[in-house]
This record gives structure tokens, C-alpha cells and sequence, in this order.
């Protein structure tokens, strides 16, 4: 190019620059004050003695300004972001009246009846004492004093049935099911988390019978001397305020569950009497139940018809609820797959199944189990 044309050219990027950076668009003017710069530069690659000087300087001149409206764009882009996740927080009113408007995911009735939960009869006796009952004879209850709602933790491994076995309460009490999950709420209720727990409880008063699952209580309530998130510890003395509050008032029917893989970290305040009160392992299946979850997970699917459902439980032991599910689940897949390759429907017989276990691993082990017992042991 010749040096009038680059001239021309440099100045032409110099103006547009300007318009970028008087619209706010920092970024524009960092592109287009570089592509003035380079030009320029190579416009002083062919000059000389001072004329070479001076654009050399007006070369640096314009580097400083691109660098400038690069540092403005990252500046933009934070405070963008920082508006954006102000916004989150805003999008939750100041008195939310509704679980929506907090946050929180809610089923109106979850469909899980305790027929689909396999297995864990004595879990589901003395959650049927405890809570169902009370629920169910309300005014008899009230005769004895006894309050329909209340706080059970579920504990166990992972896959063992905890979230399940909740939603079937719920739907046995024909209540609304409402998850609490830590992870999700962190960031939403971040700064505000007493406040939101508080309106969590009044809007549950309000719309009882309602379950409060909190998933993974570990994370909400840690114990206090374990953490040193001043979050948390300011959660835990407001969920004790709230569940000691629910204890008092017969009229609403607040159940509150909480879930965790590692009851030893929650804080030992929440376990006392009056707030989960009622501490519950959820094993492994045993073997009948693990037959159970293999007729309920295969019930309606393809299958041959000389499914031996006892020897699959027998060969399944150590699986969780959740793995036995999956395994139903992909044995179906594969089978599927398999059919529309060969364009033969294939039945899914017991020797697929076999093969499906015998590739899954399992994720709870020994020492894990033995952990429980020994919580269970000292509490
Ligand atoms: N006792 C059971 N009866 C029937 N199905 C079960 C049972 N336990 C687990 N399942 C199956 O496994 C799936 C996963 O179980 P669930 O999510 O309840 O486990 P969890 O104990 O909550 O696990 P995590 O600790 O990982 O949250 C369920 O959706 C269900 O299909
Ligand atoms: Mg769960």
C-alpha cells in the first residue's frame, strides 16, 4: 500500500475507534485503535530520519490508547457479570409468598407410593408410626398431643433409596414435595440464607401439608466447629429456630427430611430430640428386596418369559437401589439396540441381565457399610 492510502487508512480506524469508544463499545475501539497502530507502523517502516520519529511516537501514541480501551472492555465485562448475578439474586422478591419465588422445586404429589419402595420394612413401619399415622388421624393425634409433623433424617449410602423413600412419604400424605438442594441454593439465597429459610418455613406453614426434603443436610448443616463458613454457621442456629418453632404449633403439617451419605458431619444440635428426632438408616437392598427392585425396574418391558428373578438377587448382592435400576435400565438399551441392528425384537432374557451386572461396579463398599454401623453404634 502506498504511504498516502495507509495515511488514510490508519486515520479512517483512528475516528472509528473514537465513535466505538464514545458508544461504549471499548472493545471496537481496542480493535480498531490496533489496526490504526499497524498501519501506522508499517507507514514508518518506510519513512525516515524525523518523520520516521514522530510516527514511531504517534505508533505508541495509539498502543496506549488500545490498551487502555482493552482494560475498559475487561472492566464492562465484570461489571456485566456482576449485574447479571445481582439480577439472580433480584429475581427472588423480598417477601416471596410462593416456593416458586424462592426458588425451590416443588411436586405437587409425587406419584412414588411405599408399594414402589422395596424392601426397608422396618424404615417404612416406623415411618408409617411416626409420621403417616399422625397425618392421616389428625384429630385424634391432637387428642394426645402429638404433632403431626416433625423432622426424620435418612441416612445411608449413596443409591440406597433416601430421595425414594421421601417422595413416597409425601405421596402417602398426599403433601406437596419440595426439594431443598445446598448446591442450587448457595448461590440464589447466597448473603440472605436466614432470611430465606425463614420464609421456606412460613411459606410451607401456609401451604401444608408439605414435605421439606433437604437433600445432602450435611452441606446445610455442617457441623459448626467444622466449618469455618460464617454462612453456615448462622444456617444451622436458624433451622434449629424454625424446627423448634414447628414442634409448638399443631395446626400446620410441616414434615421436614433431611437426606445425607455422611451423617457423622452434620451438626449434633440438629440431631437432638425435637428436631431430627427420628434418625433412620437406608440399607443395601437385602436379597428379597433386591429381587423386588429387578420386578419393578423390569415390569412392562420386553422380556422372555422364564425370567429367574431369584437367582438375579442372588448374584446382585452389594448393589444399591440406584445401580439395580440402571442396570435394568441399560439391559433394555442394549437389548434395544441390538433389535433394531438385527431388525429382530429381541426379548431381554436373565443371561443379558448376568452379563449387565457382571460389568457394573458397584459403588458402596465394605468399609463405607461399616461406617454406618458404627454411627449407628454410638448414637
Ligand atoms: N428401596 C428401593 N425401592 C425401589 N427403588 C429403589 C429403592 N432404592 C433405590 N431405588 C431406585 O434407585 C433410584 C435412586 O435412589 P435414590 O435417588 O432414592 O437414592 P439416594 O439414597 O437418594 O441416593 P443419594 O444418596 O445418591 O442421593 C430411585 O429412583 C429408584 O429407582
Ligand atoms: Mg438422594
Amino acid at each position: 500500500m502506498d504511504p498516502k492510502s495507509l495515511l488514510d487508512e490508519a486515520y479512517a480506524h483512528v475516528q472509528s475507534a473514537e465513535a466505538c469508544s464514545q458508544s461504549g463499545d471499548f472493545h471496537g475501539a481496542y480493535v480498531e485503535y490496533t489496526k490504526a497502530a499497524n498501519l501506522l507502523m508499517e507507514l514508518a517502516g518506510q519513512s525516515a530520519g524525523e518523520i520516521k520519529v514522530s510516527r514511531l511516537e504517534k505508533v505508541e501514541q495509539l498502543v496506549a490508547l488500545a490498551e487502555r480501551m482493552k482494560y475498559k472492555s475487561k472492566e464492562q465485562r465484570l461489571q456485566d457479570s456482576r449485574k447479571r448475578v445481582n439480577a439472580n439474586e433480584r429475581n427472588i422478591p423480598d417477601s416471596p409468598s410462593t416456593f416458586e419465588e424462592l426458588g425451590v422445586t416443588v411436586s405437587e404429589k409425587s406419584d412414588v407410593s411405599f408399594n414402589e419402595v422395596a424392601g426397608l420394612d422396618d424404615v417404612k413401619e416406623e415411618i408409617y408410626n411416626k409420621v403417616i399415622l399422625p397425618m392421616k388421624e389428625r384429630n385424634l393425634a391432637k387428642e394426645y398431643r402429638i404433632s403431626p409433623g416433625g423432622g426424620i433424617l435418612l441416612f445411608g449410602p449413596p443409591g440406597s433409596g433416601k430421595t425414594h423413600v421421601a417422595r413416597a412419604i409425601s405421596h402417602e400424605v398426599s403433601a406437596k414435595f419440595v426439594i431443598i438442594n445446598p448446591s442450587a441454593l448457595l448461590s440464589q439465597w447466597f448473603g440472605m440464607f436466614e432470611k430465606r429459610i425463614s420464609q421456606l418455613f412460613e411459606i410451607a406453614r401456609s401451604n401444608s401439608p408439605v414435605v421439606l426434603f433437604f437433600d445432602e443436610i450435611d452441606a446445610i448443616a455442617p457441623r459448626r466447629s467444622k466449618t469455618n463458613s460464617s454462612v453456615m454457621k448462622r444456617a444451622v442456629p436458624q433451622l434449629l429456630a424454625e424446627m423448634d418453632g414447628f414442634r409448638r404449633d399443631t395446626g400446620s403439617m410441616v414434615l421436614v427430611i433431611g437426606a445425607t451419605n455422611n451423617p457423622w458431619d452434620i451438626d449434633e444440635a440438629l440431631l437432638r430430640p425435637g428436631r431430627f428426632d427420628e434418625k433412620i438408616y437406608v440399607r443395601l437392598p437385602e436379597e428379597s428386596a433386591r429381587r423386588r427392585m429387578f420386578e419393578l425396574s423390569l415390569s412392562g418391558r420386553k422380556l422372555s418369559p422364564d425370567m429367574d428373578y431369584g437367582r438375579l438377587a442372588s448374584i446382585s448382592d452389594g448393589f444399591s437401589g440406584a445401580e439395580i435400576d440402571y442396570i435394568c435400565r441399560k439391559v433394555a438399551e442394549e437389548v434395544f439396540r441390538q433389535s433394531v441392528e438385527t431388525g429382530v425384537a429381541r426379548d431381554i432374557d436373565e443371561a443379558k441381565v448376568e452379563e449387565i451386572i457382571g460389568r457394573t461396579r458397584k459403588t458402596v463398599n465394605d468399609s463405607m457399610l461399616k461406617r454406618y454401623d458404627e454411627f449407628i453404634k454410638s448414637g
